[in-house]
Protein backbone atom coordinates (compact mmCIF):
# COMPACT_ATOMS: atom_id res chain seq x y z
CA UNK A 1 0.00 0.00 0.00
CA UNK A 2 2.89 2.26 1.03
CA UNK A 3 4.50 1.39 -2.56
CA UNK A 4 1.02 2.09 -4.52
CA UNK A 5 1.27 5.37 -3.03
CA UNK A 6 4.31 6.53 -3.44
CA UNK A 7 4.39 5.73 -7.17
CA UNK A 8 0.96 7.57 -6.82
CA UNK A 9 2.61 10.45 -5.40
CA UNK A 10 5.56 10.76 -8.01
CA UNK A 11 2.99 10.53 -10.95
CA UNK A 12 1.44 13.57 -9.86
CA UNK A 13 2.02 16.17 -12.33
CA UNK A 14 4.38 18.94 -11.57
CA UNK A 15 3.19 21.41 -14.29
CA UNK A 16 -0.40 23.16 -14.27
CA UNK A 17 -2.96 22.62 -16.65
CA UNK A 18 -3.41 18.97 -16.43
CA UNK A 19 -6.13 18.79 -13.59
CA UNK A 20 -8.13 15.73 -14.69
CA UNK A 21 -5.11 13.60 -14.28
CA UNK A 22 -3.85 15.22 -11.08
CA UNK A 23 -8.18 14.21 -9.65
CA UNK A 24 -7.16 10.27 -11.02
CA UNK A 25 -3.78 10.42 -9.16
CA UNK A 26 -5.35 12.01 -5.85
CA UNK A 27 -8.09 9.30 -5.59
CA UNK A 28 -5.95 6.50 -6.20
CA UNK A 29 -3.75 8.21 -3.60
CA UNK A 30 -7.15 8.68 -1.12
CA UNK A 31 -7.99 5.33 -2.02
CA UNK A 32 -4.63 3.42 -1.39
CA UNK A 33 -4.98 5.64 1.90
CA UNK A 34 -8.23 4.06 3.10
CA UNK A 35 -7.28 0.78 2.25
CA UNK A 36 -4.28 0.73 4.92
CA UNK A 37 -6.45 2.26 7.48
CA UNK A 38 -8.82 -0.58 6.79
CA UNK A 39 -5.94 -3.19 6.74
CA UNK A 40 -4.72 -2.01 10.08
CA UNK A 41 -8.02 -2.45 11.53
CA UNK A 42 -8.13 -6.20 10.05
CA UNK A 43 -4.67 -7.05 11.39
CA UNK A 44 -5.81 -4.98 14.71
CA UNK A 45 -8.95 -7.22 15.08
CA UNK A 46 -7.34 -10.82 13.17
CA UNK A 47 -3.96 -11.53 13.80
CA UNK A 48 -2.74 -9.22 16.26
CA UNK A 49 -5.05 -10.44 18.80
CA UNK A 50 -4.35 -13.46 20.59
CA UNK A 51 -7.25 -16.21 21.23
CA UNK A 52 -7.44 -17.30 24.52
CA UNK A 53 -10.83 -19.77 24.72
CA UNK A 54 -11.59 -20.65 27.85
CA UNK A 55 -15.11 -22.03 29.31
CA UNK A 56 -17.65 -19.98 29.61
CA UNK A 57 -21.49 -19.58 30.87
CA UNK A 58 -22.69 -17.50 27.51
CA UNK A 59 -25.67 -16.21 30.49
CA UNK A 60 -22.69 -13.96 32.00
CA UNK A 61 -21.67 -12.73 29.09
CA UNK A 62 -25.32 -11.93 27.28
CA UNK A 63 -25.81 -9.90 31.09
CA UNK A 64 -22.67 -8.11 31.01
CA UNK A 65 -22.82 -6.61 27.62
CA UNK A 66 -26.53 -5.66 27.81
CA UNK A 67 -25.54 -3.80 31.11
CA UNK A 68 -23.24 -1.22 28.86
CA UNK A 69 -25.72 -1.25 25.48
CA UNK A 70 -27.85 1.57 26.64
CA UNK A 71 -24.55 3.53 26.25
CA UNK A 72 -24.15 2.53 22.52
CA UNK A 73 -26.94 1.93 21.29
CA UNK A 74 -29.51 4.67 22.89
CA UNK A 75 -32.57 5.22 25.09
CA UNK A 76 -34.98 4.22 22.08
CA UNK A 77 -33.96 1.18 21.70
CA UNK A 78 -36.01 -1.78 23.70
CA UNK A 79 -33.32 -4.53 25.47
CA UNK A 80 -34.75 -7.68 25.99
CA UNK A 81 -32.66 -10.75 27.52
CA UNK A 82 -33.98 -14.14 27.72
CA UNK A 83 -31.57 -16.51 29.94
CA UNK A 84 -31.94 -20.01 29.26
CA UNK A 85 -31.95 -21.94 32.90
CA UNK A 86 -29.31 -24.26 32.87
CA UNK A 87 -27.62 -23.40 30.03
CA UNK A 88 -24.58 -25.42 29.10
CA UNK A 89 -20.89 -23.90 29.04
CA UNK A 90 -19.36 -23.03 25.69
CA UNK A 91 -15.93 -22.70 24.85
CA UNK A 92 -14.46 -19.41 23.36
CA UNK A 93 -13.03 -16.63 23.39
CA UNK A 94 -14.58 -14.01 25.86
CA UNK A 95 -13.13 -10.89 24.31
CA UNK A 96 -14.28 -12.17 20.86
CA UNK A 97 -17.53 -13.47 22.26
CA UNK A 98 -18.18 -9.84 23.54
CA UNK A 99 -17.50 -8.31 20.16
CA UNK A 100 -19.73 -10.98 18.56
CA UNK A 101 -22.05 -9.21 20.30
CA UNK A 102 -21.13 -6.08 20.05
CA UNK A 103 -21.02 -6.12 16.40
CA UNK A 104 -24.85 -7.77 16.34
CA UNK A 105 -26.30 -5.16 18.56
CA UNK A 106 -24.33 -2.01 17.11
CA UNK A 107 -26.16 -3.16 13.27
CA UNK A 108 -29.40 -3.58 15.05
CA UNK A 109 -29.15 -0.07 15.81
CA UNK A 110 -28.06 1.14 12.36
CA UNK A 111 -31.49 -0.76 11.22
CA UNK A 112 -33.90 0.88 13.79
CA UNK A 113 -33.40 4.27 13.56
CA UNK A 114 -36.55 5.33 15.27
CA UNK A 115 -35.83 2.97 17.84
CA UNK A 116 -37.15 -0.75 18.66
CA UNK A 117 -36.43 -4.04 20.16
CA UNK A 118 -33.09 -5.65 20.26
CA UNK A 119 -33.20 -9.69 21.87
CA UNK A 120 -30.85 -11.52 23.21
CA UNK A 121 -31.98 -15.47 23.91
CA UNK A 122 -30.00 -18.05 24.92
CA UNK A 123 -31.04 -21.69 25.23
CA UNK A 124 -29.90 -25.43 25.36
CA UNK A 125 -30.67 -26.91 21.92
CA UNK A 126 -30.59 -29.27 19.09
CA UNK A 127 -29.96 -28.48 15.85
CA UNK A 128 -32.43 -28.57 13.08
CA UNK A 129 -32.53 -32.07 11.33
CA UNK A 130 -32.13 -30.49 8.25
CA UNK A 131 -28.34 -29.30 9.26
CA UNK A 132 -25.58 -29.59 6.82
CA UNK A 133 -23.23 -29.41 9.88
CA UNK A 134 -22.71 -32.83 10.97
CA UNK A 135 -20.39 -32.33 13.03
CA UNK A 136 -22.53 -31.03 16.51
CA UNK A 137 -26.46 -32.41 16.69
CA UNK A 138 -26.95 -30.23 20.07
CA UNK A 139 -25.25 -26.59 21.02
CA UNK A 140 -26.09 -23.67 23.08
CA UNK A 141 -28.10 -21.58 21.10
CA UNK A 142 -27.86 -17.62 21.14
CA UNK A 143 -30.76 -15.54 19.27
CA UNK A 144 -30.11 -11.70 18.34
CA UNK A 145 -33.28 -10.67 16.92
CA UNK A 146 -34.18 -6.72 16.16
CA UNK A 147 -37.58 -5.39 14.63
CA UNK A 148 -35.55 -3.12 12.26
CA UNK A 149 -36.03 -2.86 9.05
CA UNK A 150 -34.65 -6.33 7.89
CA UNK A 151 -32.37 -7.54 4.95
CA UNK A 152 -33.97 -7.96 1.25
CA UNK A 153 -33.27 -11.47 0.00
CA UNK A 154 -30.90 -10.28 -2.93
CA UNK A 155 -28.28 -9.07 -0.21
CA UNK A 156 -29.23 -11.65 2.45
CA UNK A 157 -26.53 -14.17 1.05
CA UNK A 158 -23.94 -11.44 1.10
CA UNK A 159 -23.98 -10.01 3.91
CA UNK A 160 -21.07 -12.35 5.81
CA UNK A 161 -18.69 -11.33 2.95
CA UNK A 162 -15.74 -8.76 3.95
CA UNK A 163 -16.11 -5.84 2.83
CA UNK A 164 -19.75 -5.82 1.96
CA UNK A 165 -21.95 -3.03 3.24
CA UNK A 166 -25.28 -1.35 2.66
CA UNK A 167 -23.44 2.03 4.64
CA UNK A 168 -22.57 5.15 3.35
CA UNK A 169 -18.72 5.72 3.19
CA UNK A 170 -16.98 6.22 6.41
CA UNK A 171 -19.97 4.47 8.06
CA UNK A 172 -19.45 0.67 7.99
CA UNK A 173 -16.34 -1.55 6.71
CA UNK A 174 -18.31 -4.32 5.92
CA UNK A 175 -16.44 -6.34 8.17
CA UNK A 176 -18.72 -6.45 11.51
CA UNK A 177 -20.70 -9.77 10.33
CA UNK A 178 -17.43 -11.23 8.59
CA UNK A 179 -15.68 -10.82 11.83
CA UNK A 180 -18.35 -12.58 13.23
CA UNK A 181 -18.53 -15.30 11.01
CA UNK A 182 -15.03 -16.17 11.47
CA UNK A 183 -15.28 -16.19 15.20
CA UNK A 184 -18.37 -18.59 15.47
CA UNK A 185 -16.36 -20.67 12.38
CA UNK A 186 -13.43 -21.37 14.62
CA UNK A 187 -14.85 -21.91 17.68
CA UNK A 188 -16.78 -25.05 15.74
CA UNK A 189 -20.10 -22.96 16.10
CA UNK A 190 -22.19 -22.17 13.13
CA UNK A 191 -24.33 -19.05 12.23
CA UNK A 192 -27.84 -18.62 10.45
CA UNK A 193 -29.64 -15.80 9.43
CA UNK A 194 -33.30 -15.06 8.90
CA UNK A 195 -34.56 -11.80 7.84
CA UNK A 196 -36.82 -9.62 5.09
CA UNK A 197 -37.64 -6.63 4.61
CA UNK A 198 -39.60 -5.13 7.03
CA UNK A 199 -39.72 -8.13 9.03
CA UNK A 200 -36.76 -7.25 11.47
CA UNK A 201 -33.39 -9.74 11.62
CA UNK A 202 -32.80 -12.78 13.34
CA UNK A 203 -29.34 -13.70 13.95
CA UNK A 204 -29.06 -18.02 15.55
CA UNK A 205 -25.88 -18.86 17.09
CA UNK A 206 -25.29 -22.27 17.85
CA UNK A 207 -21.92 -23.56 19.99
CA UNK A 208 -20.84 -26.41 20.82
CA UNK A 209 -21.50 -27.25 24.40
CA UNK A 210 -18.66 -28.13 26.56
CA UNK A 211 -18.75 -30.04 29.96
CA UNK A 212 -15.83 -28.34 31.80
CA UNK A 213 -16.18 -26.53 34.36
CA UNK A 214 -16.25 -22.57 33.93
CA UNK A 215 -13.16 -20.67 34.35
CA UNK A 216 -13.03 -17.29 35.78
CA UNK A 217 -12.07 -15.14 32.36
CA UNK A 218 -8.89 -13.51 33.01
CA UNK A 219 -9.13 -9.41 33.28
CA UNK A 220 -6.63 -8.56 30.58
CA UNK A 221 -9.37 -10.33 28.41
CA UNK A 222 -11.69 -8.53 28.85
CA UNK A 223 -12.56 -5.71 25.63
CA UNK A 224 -14.60 -3.37 28.41
CA UNK A 225 -14.02 -2.12 31.45
CA UNK A 226 -16.37 -3.99 34.22
CA UNK A 227 -17.01 -0.88 35.59
CA UNK A 228 -17.92 2.01 33.42
CA UNK A 229 -15.13 4.61 33.28
CA UNK A 230 -15.72 9.04 33.54
CA UNK A 231 -14.17 11.59 31.54
CA UNK A 232 -14.14 13.58 28.19
CA UNK A 233 -12.14 12.72 25.73
CA UNK A 234 -11.49 14.67 22.78
CA UNK A 235 -10.74 12.21 19.45
CA UNK A 236 -9.36 13.35 16.74
CA UNK A 237 -8.44 11.06 13.87
CA UNK A 238 -8.95 11.56 9.85
CA UNK A 239 -10.16 8.47 9.13
CA UNK A 240 -13.77 7.78 10.01
CA UNK A 241 -14.41 3.97 9.94
CA UNK A 242 -11.52 4.67 12.48
CA UNK A 243 -13.07 7.50 14.53
CA UNK A 244 -16.20 5.57 14.69
CA UNK A 245 -14.88 2.65 16.02
CA UNK A 246 -12.56 3.88 18.57
CA UNK A 247 -15.29 6.15 19.32
CA UNK A 248 -18.35 3.52 19.79
CA UNK A 249 -15.82 1.70 21.57
CA UNK A 250 -14.53 4.46 24.18
CA UNK A 251 -18.36 5.59 24.50
CA UNK A 252 -19.64 2.37 25.89
CA UNK A 253 -16.57 1.92 28.03
CA UNK A 254 -18.35 5.23 29.82
CA UNK A 255 -16.49 8.19 28.59
CA UNK A 256 -17.76 11.34 26.94
CA UNK A 257 -16.51 11.19 23.62
CA UNK A 258 -15.95 14.39 21.29
CA UNK A 259 -14.90 13.86 17.94
CA UNK A 260 -13.03 16.18 15.53
CA UNK A 261 -11.41 15.02 11.49
CA UNK A 262 -8.21 17.20 11.71
CA UNK A 263 -6.17 19.38 14.24
CA UNK A 264 -8.14 22.76 13.45
CA UNK A 265 -11.21 20.71 14.18
CA UNK A 266 -10.06 19.49 17.41
CA UNK A 267 -9.20 22.77 18.36
CA UNK A 268 -12.36 24.40 17.60
CA UNK A 269 -14.17 21.73 19.73
CA UNK A 270 -12.10 22.23 22.59
CA UNK A 271 -12.72 25.45 22.57
CA UNK A 272 -16.34 25.49 22.39
CA UNK A 273 -16.98 22.42 24.79
CA UNK A 274 -17.93 24.01 28.12
CA UNK A 275 -16.84 21.18 30.49
CA UNK A 276 -13.19 19.67 31.04
CA UNK A 277 -11.24 17.23 28.49
CA UNK A 278 -9.97 14.72 30.31
CA UNK A 279 -7.33 13.71 27.28
CA UNK A 280 -6.72 14.04 24.16
CA UNK A 281 -6.22 11.28 21.56
CA UNK A 282 -4.74 11.83 18.34
CA UNK A 283 -3.61 10.89 15.09
CA UNK A 284 -0.24 11.77 14.02
CA UNK A 285 -1.12 12.86 10.29
CA UNK A 286 -3.56 14.49 8.80
CA UNK A 287 -4.62 16.54 6.50
CA UNK A 288 -5.05 20.47 7.16
CA UNK A 289 -3.40 20.28 10.45
CA UNK A 290 -2.41 17.34 12.27
CA UNK A 291 -1.69 16.29 15.37
CA UNK A 292 1.45 17.80 16.83
CA UNK A 293 0.71 21.34 16.05
CA UNK A 294 -2.54 21.23 17.55
CA UNK A 295 -1.50 19.86 20.55
CA UNK A 296 1.12 22.31 20.99
CA UNK A 297 -1.87 24.91 20.70
CA UNK A 298 -3.73 23.12 22.56
CA UNK A 299 -1.11 22.92 25.69
CA UNK A 300 -1.38 27.33 25.35
CA UNK A 301 -5.43 26.45 27.00
CA UNK A 302 -5.81 23.04 28.03
CA UNK A 303 -1.96 22.71 29.85
CA UNK A 304 -3.28 20.19 32.03
CA UNK A 305 -4.96 17.55 29.64
CA UNK A 306 -2.54 15.29 28.76
CA UNK A 307 -2.30 13.77 25.05
CA UNK A 308 -2.11 10.55 23.70
CA UNK A 309 -0.89 10.13 19.85
CA UNK A 310 -1.34 6.97 17.98
CA UNK A 311 0.23 6.80 14.60
CA UNK A 312 1.16 4.32 12.25
CA UNK A 313 4.31 6.28 11.45
CA UNK A 314 6.30 5.62 14.99
CA UNK A 315 9.33 4.57 12.73
CA UNK A 316 9.81 7.57 11.09
CA UNK A 317 11.97 9.67 13.09
CA UNK A 318 11.05 12.84 12.84
CA UNK A 319 7.31 11.59 14.27
CA UNK A 320 9.34 10.16 16.93
CA UNK A 321 11.35 13.28 18.03
CA UNK A 322 8.05 15.66 18.20
CA UNK A 323 6.20 13.38 20.16
CA UNK A 324 8.83 12.71 22.75
CA UNK A 325 9.90 16.31 22.55
CA UNK A 326 6.63 16.74 24.57
CA UNK A 327 7.01 13.37 26.87
CA UNK A 328 3.71 13.10 25.14
CA UNK A 329 2.11 9.00 25.05
CA UNK A 330 1.87 7.23 22.18
CA UNK A 331 0.49 3.97 21.07
CA UNK A 332 1.35 2.53 17.95
CA UNK A 333 -1.21 1.81 15.01
CA UNK A 334 -2.82 -0.89 14.19
CA UNK A 335 -3.46 -1.36 17.88
CA UNK A 336 -5.86 -3.71 19.67
CA UNK A 337 -8.96 -2.25 21.50
CA UNK A 338 -7.59 -3.52 24.65
CA UNK A 339 -4.07 -2.20 24.45
CA UNK A 340 -6.34 1.05 24.17
CA UNK A 341 -8.26 0.99 27.20
CA UNK A 342 -4.78 0.02 29.02
CA UNK A 343 -3.10 3.04 27.92
CA UNK A 344 -5.95 5.26 28.28
CA UNK A 345 -5.93 4.39 31.78
CA UNK A 346 -2.76 4.57 32.47
CA UNK A 347 -2.63 7.94 31.26
CA UNK A 348 -5.49 9.04 32.95
CA UNK A 349 -3.93 7.77 36.30
CA UNK A 350 -0.28 8.74 35.60
CA UNK A 351 -1.51 12.59 34.90
CA UNK A 352 -4.13 13.08 37.46
N1 LIG B 1 -29.58 -6.40 11.97
C1 LIG B 1 -29.51 -6.00 10.69
N2 LIG B 1 -30.59 -5.44 10.09
C2 LIG B 1 -30.53 -5.04 8.79
N3 LIG B 1 -29.44 -5.15 8.01
C3 LIG B 1 -28.34 -5.70 8.55
C4 LIG B 1 -28.30 -6.15 9.92
N4 LIG B 1 -27.08 -6.66 10.17
C5 LIG B 1 -26.36 -6.53 9.02
N5 LIG B 1 -27.11 -5.94 8.05
C6 LIG B 1 -26.67 -5.66 6.66
O1 LIG B 1 -25.47 -6.38 6.41
C7 LIG B 1 -24.43 -5.49 6.01
C8 LIG B 1 -23.11 -6.00 6.50
O2 LIG B 1 -23.01 -5.92 7.92
P1 LIG B 1 -21.59 -5.81 8.60
O3 LIG B 1 -21.77 -5.74 10.07
O4 LIG B 1 -20.71 -6.91 8.09
O5 LIG B 1 -21.00 -4.47 8.03
P2 LIG B 1 -21.45 -2.98 8.36
O6 LIG B 1 -22.31 -2.93 9.58
O7 LIG B 1 -22.02 -2.39 7.11
O8 LIG B 1 -20.06 -2.29 8.67
P3 LIG B 1 -19.17 -2.50 10.01
O9 LIG B 1 -19.82 -3.55 10.83
O10 LIG B 1 -17.84 -2.93 9.51
O11 LIG B 1 -19.15 -1.17 10.64
C9 LIG B 1 -24.84 -4.13 6.56
O12 LIG B 1 -24.29 -3.07 5.83
C10 LIG B 1 -26.36 -4.20 6.44
O13 LIG B 1 -26.78 -3.90 5.14
MG1 LIG C 1 -21.71 -3.94 11.35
Amino acid sequence: MTVIRGYAELALPTKPGDDSLRRKITEIMKGSDRAQALVSQLLAFSRKQILKPSVLDLNQVVMEISDLLPRLIGEDIHIEVRPGQNLRRIMADPNQMQQILLNLAVNARDAMPAGGTLRFQTENATLPVTSKFETITEGVLLTVSDTGSGIPPELLARIFEPFFTTKERGKGTGLGLAMVYGTVSQSGGRIEVDSASGKGTTFKIYFPPTDELVSASPIENRVLPLKPAYGTILLVEDEPSLRELISDYLGIAGFTIITAANGVEGLAKAKSHKGPIHLVISDVIMPVMGGREMADRLKLSHPATPILFMSGYMDDAAVRRGVSEHRDHYLEKPFELNSLARKVSEVLNSDS
